[in-house]
Protein backbone atom coordinates (compact mmCIF):
# COMPACT_ATOMS: atom_id res chain seq x y z
CA UNK A 1 0.00 0.00 0.00
CA UNK A 2 1.53 2.91 -1.27
CA UNK A 3 -1.10 5.80 -0.07
CA UNK A 4 -0.27 8.06 2.85
CA UNK A 5 -2.44 8.11 5.46
CA UNK A 6 -3.08 10.35 9.16
CA UNK A 7 -1.30 9.30 12.53
CA UNK A 8 -1.32 10.96 15.73
CA UNK A 9 2.98 10.64 15.52
CA UNK A 10 4.52 11.33 19.02
CA UNK A 11 8.37 12.57 18.62
CA UNK A 12 10.96 13.29 21.88
CA UNK A 13 13.89 14.50 19.96
CA UNK A 14 16.30 17.61 19.70
CA UNK A 15 12.77 20.16 19.58
CA UNK A 16 11.14 18.36 22.35
CA UNK A 17 8.48 15.81 23.41
CA UNK A 18 5.43 16.45 21.24
CA UNK A 19 2.15 14.82 19.37
CA UNK A 20 0.65 15.81 16.30
CA UNK A 21 -1.34 14.69 13.63
CA UNK A 22 1.05 13.72 9.97
CA UNK A 23 0.78 11.80 7.12
CA UNK A 24 2.80 9.13 6.47
CA UNK A 25 3.33 6.16 4.46
CA UNK A 26 3.04 2.10 5.78
CA UNK A 27 6.14 1.52 4.77
CA UNK A 28 7.35 3.23 7.87
CA UNK A 29 5.08 1.38 10.22
CA UNK A 30 6.50 -1.13 12.79
CA UNK A 31 5.89 -4.69 11.76
CA UNK A 32 3.38 -7.07 12.14
CA UNK A 33 1.82 -9.89 10.00
CA UNK A 34 -1.68 -7.81 9.81
CA UNK A 35 -2.05 -4.67 7.62
CA UNK A 36 -5.20 -3.11 9.70
CA UNK A 37 -7.56 -0.37 8.47
CA UNK A 38 -8.53 1.36 11.40
CA UNK A 39 -11.92 2.01 12.19
CA UNK A 40 -12.01 3.34 16.00
CA UNK A 41 -9.74 3.44 18.83
CA UNK A 42 -9.97 5.26 21.93
CA UNK A 43 -8.70 6.90 25.07
CA UNK A 44 -7.48 5.65 28.19
CA UNK A 45 -5.67 7.60 30.57
CA UNK A 46 -2.01 5.97 29.61
CA UNK A 47 -2.77 8.04 26.12
CA UNK A 48 -3.42 11.06 27.94
CA UNK A 49 0.35 10.30 29.44
CA UNK A 50 1.76 9.13 26.15
CA UNK A 51 -0.06 12.00 24.15
CA UNK A 52 1.42 14.69 26.56
CA UNK A 53 4.99 13.01 27.89
CA UNK A 54 3.26 13.50 31.15
CA UNK A 55 4.29 9.69 31.97
CA UNK A 56 6.59 7.39 30.38
CA UNK A 57 5.04 4.94 28.20
CA UNK A 58 6.69 5.32 24.81
CA UNK A 59 9.90 2.92 24.89
CA UNK A 60 10.80 4.15 21.32
CA UNK A 61 10.40 7.36 19.21
CA UNK A 62 8.86 8.13 16.85
CA UNK A 63 5.32 6.07 17.13
CA UNK A 64 2.01 6.60 16.73
CA UNK A 65 -0.12 6.73 19.83
CA UNK A 66 -3.41 4.99 21.34
CA UNK A 67 -3.05 1.92 23.05
CA UNK A 68 -6.55 0.48 21.65
CA UNK A 69 -7.55 -0.47 17.83
CA UNK A 70 -10.14 -2.05 16.21
CA UNK A 71 -10.84 -2.49 12.41
CA UNK A 72 -10.37 -4.29 9.13
CA UNK A 73 -8.03 -6.58 8.04
CA UNK A 74 -6.77 -5.16 4.69
CA UNK A 75 -3.64 -7.71 4.38
CA UNK A 76 -2.20 -10.65 5.97
CA UNK A 77 0.49 -12.80 5.56
CA UNK A 78 -0.83 -15.15 8.03
CA UNK A 79 -3.70 -17.66 6.96
CA UNK A 80 -5.30 -17.22 10.17
CA UNK A 81 -6.60 -13.97 9.12
CA UNK A 82 -7.82 -12.95 5.83
CA UNK A 83 -9.12 -9.28 4.05
CA UNK A 84 -12.13 -7.88 5.39
CA UNK A 85 -11.75 -9.78 8.97
CA UNK A 86 -12.83 -7.41 11.99
CA UNK A 87 -10.01 -7.75 14.48
CA UNK A 88 -9.36 -5.80 17.60
CA UNK A 89 -6.12 -5.36 19.79
CA UNK A 90 -5.51 -3.94 23.32
CA UNK A 91 -2.46 -3.37 25.14
CA UNK A 92 0.59 -5.33 23.73
CA UNK A 93 2.83 -3.00 23.11
CA UNK A 94 0.78 -0.49 21.14
CA UNK A 95 2.05 3.07 21.85
CA UNK A 96 4.36 2.06 24.15
CA UNK A 97 7.21 -0.65 21.99
CA UNK A 98 5.01 -0.68 18.44
CA UNK A 99 2.55 2.09 16.32
CA UNK A 100 -0.56 2.54 18.10
CA UNK A 101 -4.33 3.12 16.86
CA UNK A 102 -4.75 6.21 16.51
CA UNK A 103 -3.97 6.10 12.81
CA UNK A 104 -6.11 5.72 9.74
CA UNK A 105 -3.89 2.36 9.21
CA UNK A 106 -2.04 0.16 11.58
CA UNK A 107 0.44 -2.85 11.66
CA UNK A 108 -0.87 -5.47 13.86
CA UNK A 109 0.94 -8.78 15.40
CA UNK A 110 -1.19 -11.65 14.16
CA UNK A 111 -0.31 -13.29 17.61
CA UNK A 112 -1.79 -10.77 19.73
CA UNK A 113 -4.86 -9.87 17.58
CA UNK A 114 -8.41 -10.90 18.59
CA UNK A 115 -10.76 -11.61 15.79
CA UNK A 116 -13.99 -9.47 16.59
CA UNK A 117 -15.87 -12.08 18.99
CA UNK A 118 -19.42 -12.54 17.77
CA UNK A 119 -21.75 -9.85 20.22
CA UNK A 120 -19.71 -7.14 19.94
CA UNK A 121 -19.49 -4.54 16.97
CA UNK A 122 -16.50 -3.10 16.22
CA UNK A 123 -17.61 0.77 17.93
CA UNK A 124 -18.85 -1.28 21.05
CA UNK A 125 -15.55 -3.51 21.31
CA UNK A 126 -13.43 0.08 21.45
CA UNK A 127 -16.27 1.64 24.14
CA UNK A 128 -14.86 -1.47 25.98
CA UNK A 129 -11.52 -1.22 25.04
CA UNK A 130 -8.75 -1.48 27.68
CA UNK A 131 -10.45 0.34 30.14
CA UNK A 132 -13.08 -2.72 29.90
CA UNK A 133 -10.84 -5.16 29.32
CA UNK A 134 -9.05 -4.07 32.64
CA UNK A 135 -12.16 -4.25 34.56
CA UNK A 136 -13.17 -7.56 33.03
CA UNK A 137 -9.67 -8.80 33.72
CA UNK A 138 -10.36 -7.94 37.46
CA UNK A 139 -13.42 -9.37 38.05
CA UNK A 140 -11.57 -12.53 36.57
CA UNK A 141 -9.08 -12.45 38.91
CA UNK A 142 -11.02 -11.64 41.89
CA UNK A 143 -13.04 -14.73 40.66
CA UNK A 144 -9.75 -17.18 40.53
CA UNK A 145 -9.32 -16.12 44.04
CA UNK A 146 -12.52 -17.26 45.23
CA UNK A 147 -15.14 -13.82 44.61
CA UNK A 148 -18.97 -14.83 44.36
CA UNK A 149 -22.20 -12.41 44.00
CA UNK A 150 -23.12 -13.97 47.52
CA UNK A 151 -19.94 -13.19 49.15
CA UNK A 152 -21.37 -8.78 49.61
CA UNK A 153 -20.85 -5.77 47.07
CA UNK A 154 -18.27 -4.97 45.75
CA UNK A 155 -16.79 -1.06 45.63
CA UNK A 156 -15.36 0.34 42.90
CA UNK A 157 -13.27 3.81 43.16
CA UNK A 158 -12.76 6.26 40.08
CA UNK A 159 -16.31 5.49 39.01
CA UNK A 160 -17.12 7.64 37.13
CA UNK A 161 -13.99 6.86 34.83
CA UNK A 162 -13.77 4.68 31.85
CA UNK A 163 -12.40 1.48 33.93
CA UNK A 164 -15.25 2.26 36.90
CA UNK A 165 -18.38 2.72 34.68
CA UNK A 166 -17.37 -0.29 32.81
CA UNK A 167 -16.36 -2.33 36.05
CA UNK A 168 -20.07 -1.13 37.51
CA UNK A 169 -22.09 -1.99 34.37
CA UNK A 170 -20.24 -5.49 34.35
CA UNK A 171 -20.38 -6.14 38.18
CA UNK A 172 -23.92 -5.50 37.87
CA UNK A 173 -24.38 -7.92 34.45
CA UNK A 174 -22.18 -10.57 36.11
CA UNK A 175 -24.70 -10.72 39.23
CA UNK A 176 -22.91 -8.41 41.53
CA UNK A 177 -23.77 -5.64 43.95
CA UNK A 178 -21.36 -2.94 42.64
CA UNK A 179 -20.92 0.26 45.03
CA UNK A 180 -19.66 3.47 43.58
CA UNK A 181 -17.28 6.11 44.92
CA UNK A 182 -16.53 9.06 43.43
CA UNK A 183 -15.51 12.85 43.13
CA UNK A 184 -18.14 14.01 41.01
CA UNK A 185 -21.74 13.92 43.57
CA UNK A 186 -23.62 15.63 40.79
CA UNK A 187 -23.34 12.16 38.80
CA UNK A 188 -24.80 9.88 41.67
CA UNK A 189 -28.29 9.56 39.34
CA UNK A 190 -26.22 8.38 36.68
CA UNK A 191 -23.81 6.04 38.64
CA UNK A 192 -27.09 4.37 39.63
CA UNK A 193 -28.74 4.21 36.08
CA UNK A 194 -25.47 2.19 34.84
CA UNK A 195 -26.32 -0.52 38.17
CA UNK A 196 -24.53 0.77 41.13
CA UNK A 197 -26.39 0.14 44.02
CA UNK A 198 -25.00 2.75 46.66
CA UNK A 199 -22.89 5.82 45.71
CA UNK A 200 -20.86 7.52 48.24
CA UNK A 201 -18.87 10.56 47.91
CA UNK A 202 -14.88 10.75 47.62
CA UNK A 203 -14.99 13.63 50.40
CA UNK A 204 -17.10 12.59 52.30
CA UNK A 205 -15.44 9.05 52.69
CA UNK A 206 -13.99 8.48 56.77
CA UNK A 207 -12.90 4.97 57.59
CA UNK A 208 -11.03 5.50 61.13
CA UNK A 209 -6.90 5.20 60.83
CA UNK A 210 -6.87 1.28 62.86
CA UNK A 211 -5.21 -1.38 60.92
CA UNK A 212 -9.09 -2.75 60.96
CA UNK A 213 -11.96 -1.29 60.94
CA UNK A 214 -15.44 -2.01 60.21
CA UNK A 215 -15.62 -4.15 56.95
CA UNK A 216 -18.10 -3.18 54.56
CA UNK A 217 -17.49 -4.71 51.33
CA UNK A 218 -16.18 -8.26 50.08
CA UNK A 219 -14.19 -6.72 47.12
CA UNK A 220 -12.84 -3.42 45.44
CA UNK A 221 -12.07 -2.36 41.89
CA UNK A 222 -9.76 0.42 42.78
CA UNK A 223 -8.21 2.74 40.17
CA UNK A 224 -7.30 5.20 42.66
CA UNK A 225 -4.34 4.26 44.92
CA UNK A 226 -2.56 6.08 47.32
CA UNK A 227 -4.68 6.78 50.61
CA UNK A 228 -7.69 4.89 49.03
CA UNK A 229 -6.44 2.07 48.67
CA UNK A 230 -4.39 2.29 51.88
CA UNK A 231 -8.60 2.54 53.37
CA UNK A 232 -9.78 -0.41 51.74
CA UNK A 233 -7.20 -2.71 52.93
CA UNK A 234 -9.14 -1.92 56.38
CA UNK A 235 -12.53 -2.21 55.27
CA UNK A 236 -12.59 -5.01 53.11
CA UNK A 237 -14.51 -8.48 55.08
CA UNK A 238 -12.56 -11.90 55.61
CA UNK A 239 -11.37 -13.35 52.59
CA UNK A 240 -12.02 -10.29 49.97
CA UNK A 241 -10.32 -9.08 47.27
CA UNK A 242 -9.00 -5.91 46.35
CA UNK A 243 -7.90 -5.82 42.73
CA UNK A 244 -5.80 -3.09 42.31
CA UNK A 245 -5.90 -1.48 38.42
CA UNK A 246 -4.74 2.67 38.70
CA UNK A 247 -3.02 5.43 40.48
CA UNK A 248 -5.28 8.52 39.58
CA UNK A 249 -4.70 9.48 43.33
CA UNK A 250 -1.23 8.34 44.10
CA UNK A 251 1.27 5.38 44.04
CA UNK A 252 1.82 5.28 47.22
CA UNK A 253 0.59 2.36 49.77
CA UNK A 254 0.87 2.63 53.40
CA UNK A 255 -0.90 0.12 55.31
CA UNK A 256 -0.29 -2.79 57.68
CA UNK A 257 -0.02 -6.46 57.43
CA UNK A 258 -3.51 -6.78 59.95
CA UNK A 259 -5.98 -7.06 56.90
CA UNK A 260 -3.93 -9.82 55.64
CA UNK A 261 -3.13 -11.77 58.32
CA UNK A 262 -6.33 -11.09 60.13
CA UNK A 263 -8.72 -11.16 57.40
CA UNK A 264 -6.64 -12.86 54.88
CA UNK A 265 -7.57 -10.10 52.68
CA UNK A 266 -5.92 -10.19 49.13
CA UNK A 267 -4.36 -7.45 46.84
CA UNK A 268 -4.64 -8.47 43.34
CA UNK A 269 -2.52 -6.68 40.92
CA UNK A 270 -3.72 -5.90 37.16
CA UNK A 271 -1.54 -5.56 34.32
CA UNK A 272 -4.04 -5.92 31.53
CA UNK A 273 -0.96 -4.87 28.40
CA UNK A 274 0.87 -7.77 29.52
CA UNK A 275 -2.03 -10.36 29.79
CA UNK A 276 -1.86 -13.53 28.33
CA UNK A 277 -3.37 -14.38 24.79
CA UNK A 278 -5.39 -17.34 26.70
CA UNK A 279 -6.51 -15.25 29.21
CA UNK A 280 -7.58 -12.51 26.63
CA UNK A 281 -9.56 -14.40 24.40
CA UNK A 282 -11.54 -15.37 27.79
CA UNK A 283 -12.23 -12.17 28.72
CA UNK A 284 -12.89 -11.16 25.27
CA UNK A 285 -15.76 -13.88 25.16
CA UNK A 286 -16.83 -13.24 28.60
CA UNK A 287 -17.63 -9.04 27.40
CA UNK A 288 -19.31 -10.08 23.95
CA UNK A 289 -21.54 -12.66 26.33
CA UNK A 290 -22.10 -12.80 29.91
CA UNK A 291 -20.38 -10.06 31.22
CA UNK A 292 -21.62 -7.54 28.09
CA UNK A 293 -22.07 -4.00 29.63
CA UNK A 294 -25.79 -3.21 29.04
CA UNK A 295 -25.01 0.63 29.04
CA UNK A 296 -22.12 0.92 26.67
CA UNK A 297 -23.88 3.58 24.29
CA UNK A 298 -24.38 5.69 28.11
CA UNK A 299 -20.55 5.11 28.55
CA UNK A 300 -19.44 6.51 25.60
CA UNK A 301 -20.09 10.15 26.53
CA UNK A 302 -17.90 11.88 23.49
CA UNK A 303 -17.01 10.92 20.00
CA UNK A 304 -13.95 12.60 19.13
CA UNK A 305 -11.55 12.95 15.90
CA UNK A 306 -7.68 13.24 16.01
CA UNK A 307 -8.14 17.15 16.40
CA UNK A 308 -10.12 17.04 19.77
CA UNK A 309 -7.28 14.59 21.11
CA UNK A 310 -5.03 17.10 23.18
CA UNK A 311 -7.65 18.90 24.82
CA UNK A 312 -9.45 15.76 25.67
CA UNK A 313 -5.83 14.43 27.35
CA UNK A 314 -5.58 17.69 29.46
CA UNK A 315 -9.16 17.13 30.86
CA UNK A 316 -8.67 13.60 31.47
CA UNK A 317 -4.95 14.52 33.26
CA UNK A 318 -6.66 17.16 35.62
CA UNK A 319 -9.01 14.32 36.81
CA UNK A 320 -12.06 15.35 34.90
CA UNK A 321 -12.83 12.59 32.74
CA UNK A 322 -16.59 11.13 32.48
CA UNK A 323 -16.90 7.55 30.74
CA UNK A 324 -15.43 6.89 27.68
CA UNK A 325 -14.09 8.84 24.52
CA UNK A 326 -14.13 6.81 21.10
CA UNK A 327 -12.07 7.50 18.63
CA UNK A 328 -13.59 7.73 15.27
CA UNK A 329 -11.03 7.21 12.20
CA UNK A 330 -12.28 5.34 9.70
N1 LIG B 1 -3.53 -1.70 35.38
C1 LIG B 1 -3.94 -1.60 34.12
O1 LIG B 1 -3.72 -2.48 33.31
C2 LIG B 1 -4.71 -0.39 33.75
C3 LIG B 1 -5.46 -0.34 32.59
C4 LIG B 1 -6.27 0.79 32.33
C5 LIG B 1 -6.24 1.84 33.23
N2 LIG B 1 -5.43 1.77 34.31
C6 LIG B 1 -5.38 2.86 35.30
O2 LIG B 1 -6.67 2.92 35.90
C7 LIG B 1 -6.95 4.28 36.24
C8 LIG B 1 -8.26 4.68 35.57
O3 LIG B 1 -8.08 4.68 34.14
P1 LIG B 1 -9.21 5.29 33.21
O4 LIG B 1 -8.78 5.09 31.80
O5 LIG B 1 -10.54 4.82 33.68
O6 LIG B 1 -9.02 6.84 33.59
P2 LIG B 1 -10.13 7.96 33.73
O7 LIG B 1 -11.23 7.73 32.76
O8 LIG B 1 -9.39 9.26 33.68
O9 LIG B 1 -10.73 7.73 35.19
C9 LIG B 1 -10.02 8.04 36.37
C10 LIG B 1 -11.02 8.42 37.46
O10 LIG B 1 -10.33 8.41 38.70
C11 LIG B 1 -10.87 9.42 39.54
N3 LIG B 1 -9.80 10.34 39.91
C12 LIG B 1 -9.10 11.15 39.09
N4 LIG B 1 -8.19 11.86 39.78
C13 LIG B 1 -8.31 11.48 41.06
C14 LIG B 1 -7.64 11.84 42.27
N5 LIG B 1 -6.69 12.77 42.28
N6 LIG B 1 -8.00 11.22 43.42
C15 LIG B 1 -8.97 10.29 43.40
N7 LIG B 1 -9.65 9.92 42.29
C16 LIG B 1 -9.31 10.49 41.13
C17 LIG B 1 -11.95 10.12 38.75
O11 LIG B 1 -13.19 9.47 39.05
P3 LIG B 1 -14.27 10.06 40.09
O12 LIG B 1 -14.34 11.54 39.82
O13 LIG B 1 -15.52 9.34 39.78
O14 LIG B 1 -13.75 9.76 41.47
C18 LIG B 1 -11.60 9.81 37.32
O15 LIG B 1 -12.73 9.85 36.48
C19 LIG B 1 -5.75 5.10 35.78
O16 LIG B 1 -4.88 5.27 36.88
C20 LIG B 1 -5.10 4.22 34.73
O17 LIG B 1 -3.72 4.46 34.59
C21 LIG B 1 -4.67 0.69 34.59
Amino acid sequence: MNQTFRALRIHNDDQGYRAGVEEMQASALTPGELLVKVAYSSVNYKDALAGTGKGKILRRFPLNGGIDVAGYVAASTDPAFKEGDSVLCTGCGLSETRDGGYAEYVRLESKWTIPLPAGLSLRESMIIGTAGFTAALSLYRMQQNGQTPDLGPIVVTGATGGVGMLAIDLLTRAGYSAHAITGKTGQFDFLIELGAQQCIARKELYWGQRPLENAHWAGAIDNVGGDMLAGLTRVIRPYGNIAICGNAGGIELATTVMPFILRGISLIGIASAGTARSIRDDIWQHLADDWKPRNLNKIATKEAGFDELESIFAQMLAGDSFGRTIVRIG
